[in-house]
C-alpha cells in the first residue's frame, strides 16, 4: 500500500550474508577470498556511511562535547568525532530497541523520549540489566534513540500536519486560522488520495490519515531528510483534522497548555503508582477528547471504553445527573478519544501511529470494513489503560527485563487525552434538551453576557469568569493591527460548563456553523492583515514560541523550509528535498462549482470583504 521507509543499512548486509551462505560450497578458493574481501569492504563502507548518517541526537551522548542547541536552525554539520565508538558499544538505552529490519513497523522509538514533563515528575526509566544487553546485534542498535536525561534538547521544531485530500473554503479556514495565529505552515498529507484505494470498500474516508501520517513522519525523520524538513525524535508534531477545525488562540498558548496537561497527567500517574519502583508509564502525547465512546467494538476496533480512566474534571460537571444516564452523552464528562487533534513528540507519535497502522492493515486485510480512524488509536489507548491497570495491580515487581521490555513496547504509548478540552473543544454533544448550547462565542469582559448564558443553562454559581490567566499573559496577536487590543474584547468560543476557552474549535457537530459562524471569531475581520503579517518571509531568527517549564525554557522553531515562503507544503513521496509549496487558490477553491453561488469566489466566503482575490 505504501512503503515503510527503512533507515538501516543492515538489510543489504543480511541479504548479502545469506546469499554467501547459499552459494558457499560451489565456490573456488579464489572466488571465496574475493567475496570475503569485498564483503569486508562493503561492511566497512556501510559502517562508515552509517557513522556519517547519524542524526544529531547522537551528539547528546558525548559527555565532554558541547551540545549544539541551535541545530534546527540551519543545515548543520554533524559532528562525528566520538560517535563511532558509541555505535558498536550499545548503551543500555539502545538495547531497548531491537529493530525489526524486515518490516520496520513498530519497533522503533520504543524507548520513551525524555521530555521536560518527565523530568519534572521525576519519573525514572527502568534501566535494563547487563544481561539484557548482551544479545543485541550492534548493526541494529545504532539507530536506537540514545538520550540521557542531563542533556535535554531545548530547541525543538514544531510541525503542523493536516490530512486533506481536496480543496474547499472549509479547508482554507483551517489553514488560514493556523497561519494568522502564528502556527507553523501546515504540511498537507494525503492530497489527492482516493481513500477507496486504501480501505478497499466504500467507507472509511478518514482512515488514510493513519498511513499518511506514518509516511510523513518516516520521511521527515529519515536520516537523509532534507535539513529544511528534518524532524528529530523530540520535535513536536500537531496533527489536526481539515475542514472543521478553526484555531482561535495563538501557538504559544497551545504549547504551554500541552506541557501543562502532560505535567498534570504525569503527576496523576505517579500518584496512582505510589511505589518505590520506577514508574513504567508516562504521558507525552495528547489527543482530543469526546463524550461518547465511538466507534463500538462491532466496528472492528475495540476501544475497551469500560476500562478507560475517569475524567479528572469535577464529578458534577453537568449537575447532579452527570453521567447518571449512559445514553445521555451530553451529560458525560469527555473521557473518550476524538481523532480531530493529536499532539506529541515526533518519535512517540510515530510509534503510536505505526502501531495503529499495523492494526489497520491487519483489519483491512481480513476484509473488516473499518470506518473510523479514531477507533484505531482508540484501541491502542484502551489496551494501554488495561496494561497500566494491570501494572499497578501487580504485587511483585517483574525482574525479567526482557519480558518487561516486550510488555512496555507493546502497550505503553505515553498516550493521554485533553480531558478539559483546553487544546480543542469538540462541539458534538454540546446541545441541551431545551435547544441551548454549552458554549458560544462571547466577549469575556462582558460578564453579564456570560452570566446570562450560564443561568439559562442552570449553572449556579456561574463558573466562567473573564479571560483565562494564560490567555491574559500571552502576547495579543492584534498588537500590530489595532491599538491596545484586549483579549476580553475579542470574541472567543468558550464553554460555560468546563470553563474552557480552547485553542482550537472543532466543529464536529453543528457543521453548518463553519459558514454561519465564520464571521464571529475575533480574527475574522482582521484576517487579511493578520495573514499579511504572518505570511511575510521571516528575516530574523526568532522562535515561534518559547515555553517556560519548571526547569527552564523550550524554544519552538518552525522548519527552515518555511522561512522565506510560508505557504503550506504538500507531502510527496519523500522529504529528501524540500516539500512542494501549494498556493491558496489550490487549497481554498470550491472543489465543485455547484457548491457556490454564481459569481462567488472562495475569497468572498473566506474574507467576506470586497478585497478581491488573495494569493
Ligand atoms: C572526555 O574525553 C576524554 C578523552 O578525550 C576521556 O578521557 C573522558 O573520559 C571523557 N569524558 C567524558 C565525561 O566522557
Ligand atoms: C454584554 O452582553 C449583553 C448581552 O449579550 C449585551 O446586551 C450588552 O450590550 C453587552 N455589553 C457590552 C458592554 O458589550
Amino acid at each position: 500500500m505504501y512503503q515503510w521507509v527503512r533507515r538501516h543499512h543492515g538489510l543489504d548486509f543480511q541479504i548479502l550474508k545469506s546469499s554467501v551462505a547459499l552459494g558457499f560450497r560451489k565456490l573456488s578458493r579464489v572466488t571465496m577470498l574475493f567475496i570475503v574481501l569485498s564483503l569486508s569492504l562493503i561492511v566497512f563502507m556501510s559502517y562508515t556511511k552509517a557513522t556519517f548518517n547519524v542524526p544529531h541526537t547522537l551528539e547528546h551522548l558525548q559527555g565532554n562535547q558541547t551540545l549544539e542547541t541551535g541545530q534546527h536552525l540551519s543545515t548543520q554539520t554533524v559532528q562525528v568525532k566520538h560517535v563511532s565508538s558509541q555505535i558498536l558499544s550499545p548503551l543500555p538505552e539502545s538495547t531497548a530497541e531491537p529493530d525489526n529490519v524486515q518490516l520496520d513497523v513498530m519497533t522503533k522509538g520504543l524507548k520513551p523520549t525524555l521530555t521536560p514533563e518527565s523530568a519534572i515528575a521525576e519519573i525514572a526509566e527502568p534501566t535494563p540489566s547487563p544481561e539484557s544487553i548482551k544479545h543485541v546485534d550492534p548493526i541494529d542498535s545504532h539507530s536506537s534513540k540514545l538520550e540521557i536525561p542531563q542533556e535535554q534538547q531545548r530547541d525543538r521544531r514544531f510541525a503542523l500536519v493536516i490530512p486533506a485530500t481536496s480543496p474547499s473554503p472549509d479547508l482554507c479556514k483551517t489553514i488560514v486560522t493556523a497561519l494568522a495565529l502564528g502556527y507553523p505552515s501546515p504540511i498537507i498529507i494525503n492530497w489527492g488520495v482516493d481513500y477507496h484505494t486504501i480501505t478497499k470498500w466504500e467507507g472509511g474516508q478518514n482512515l488514510p490519515k493513519i498511513p499518511g501520517f506514518v509516511k510523513y513522519l518516516d520521511a521527515a525523520m529519515h536520516p537523509e531528510a532534507h535539513p529544511d524538513e528534518k524532524l528529530e525524535e523530540d520535535d513536536l508534531v500537531l496533527m489536526v483534522d481539515a475542514y472543521d477545525v478553526w484555531f482561535q488562540l495563538p501557538a504559544d498558548i497551545l504549547l504551554r497548555r500541552y506541557h501543562e496537561i502532560n505535567k498534570r497527567a504525569n503527576i496523576r500517574l505517579q500518584q496512582q503508582w505510589g511505589r518505590d519502583e520506577p514508574i513504567p508509564m508516562r504521558q507525552t502525547i495528547v489527543a482530543a477528547s469526546g463524550k461518547n465512546c465511538h466507534p463500538q467494538p462491532d466496528s472492528g476496533s475495540n476501544m475497551h471504553c469500560e476500562r478507560l480512566p475517569d475524567s479528572p474534571l469535577r464529578a458534577d460537571l453537568y449537575g447532579p445527573n452527570t453521567e447518571k444516564d449512559a445514553t445521555k452523552h451530553r451529560d458525560h464528562r469527555p473521557k473518550y478519544i476524538n481523532g480531530g487533534v493529536y499532539i506529541g513528540p515526533a518519535g512517540d507519535m510515530r510509534r503510536l501511529f505505526r502501531r495503529a497502522a499495523q492494526k489497520m492493515e491487519a483489519g483491512l486485510s481480513q476484509g473488516i470494513h473499518l470506518f473510523s480512524e479514531q477507533g484505531i488509536p482508540g484501541e491502542v489507548l484502551g489496551e494501554q489503560e488495561i496494561w497500566r491497570q494491570w501494572q499497578r495491580a501487580m504485587k511483585e515487581v517483574v525482574y525479567d527485563n526482557d519480558a518487561k521490555f516486550l510488555m512496555d513496547r507493546d502497550f505503553e504509548y505515553h498516550f493521554g487525552l485533553d480531558y478539559s478540552q483546553e487544546l480543542s473543544i469538540q462541539t458534538f454533544w454540546t446541545d441541551t434538551d431545551h435547544g441551548l448550547f454549552d458554549g458560544a462565542f462571547v466577549l469575556l469582559n462582558n460578564q453579564s453576557a456570560i452570566d446570562a448564558h450560564s443561568e439559562a443553562l442552570g449553572i449556579s454559581p456561574v463558573r466562567l469568569k473573564g479571560v483565562p490567566e494564560d490567555v491574559k499573559s500571552a502576547k495579543n496577536p492584534l498588537t500590530d493591527v489595532i491599538e491596545s487590543p484586549d483579549w476580553g474584547e475579542m470574541e472567543l468560543y468558550a464553554d460555560f460548563f468546563t470553563e474552557s476557552v480552547p485553542a482550537i474549535v472543532h466543529h464536529n457537530g453543528f457543521k453548518e456553523r463553519r459558514t454561519s459562524w465564520w464571521d464571529k471569531p475575533w480574527f475574522h475581520q482582521h484576517l487579511r492583515k493578520l495573514l499579511a503579517i504572518h505570511l511575510a518571509p521571516r528575516r530574523t531568527e526568532a522562535p515561534l514560541a518559547t515555553v517556560e517549564i519548571e526547569d527552564g525554557g523550550v524554544k519552538y522553531w518552525a522548519a527552515t523550509a518555511e522561512k522565506l515562503d510560508r505557504r503550506p507544503r504538500l507531502m510527496g513521496d519523500s522529504a529528501q528535498a524540500p516539500l512542494k509549496k501549494i498556493g491558496f487558490q489550490d487549497i481554498c477553491q470550491y472543489a465543485d462549482d455547484s457548491l457556490r453561488q454564481p459569481g462567488d469566489h472562495w475569497w468572498d466566503e473566506v474574507f467576506r470583504d470586497a478585497g478581491g482575490p488573495f494569493s
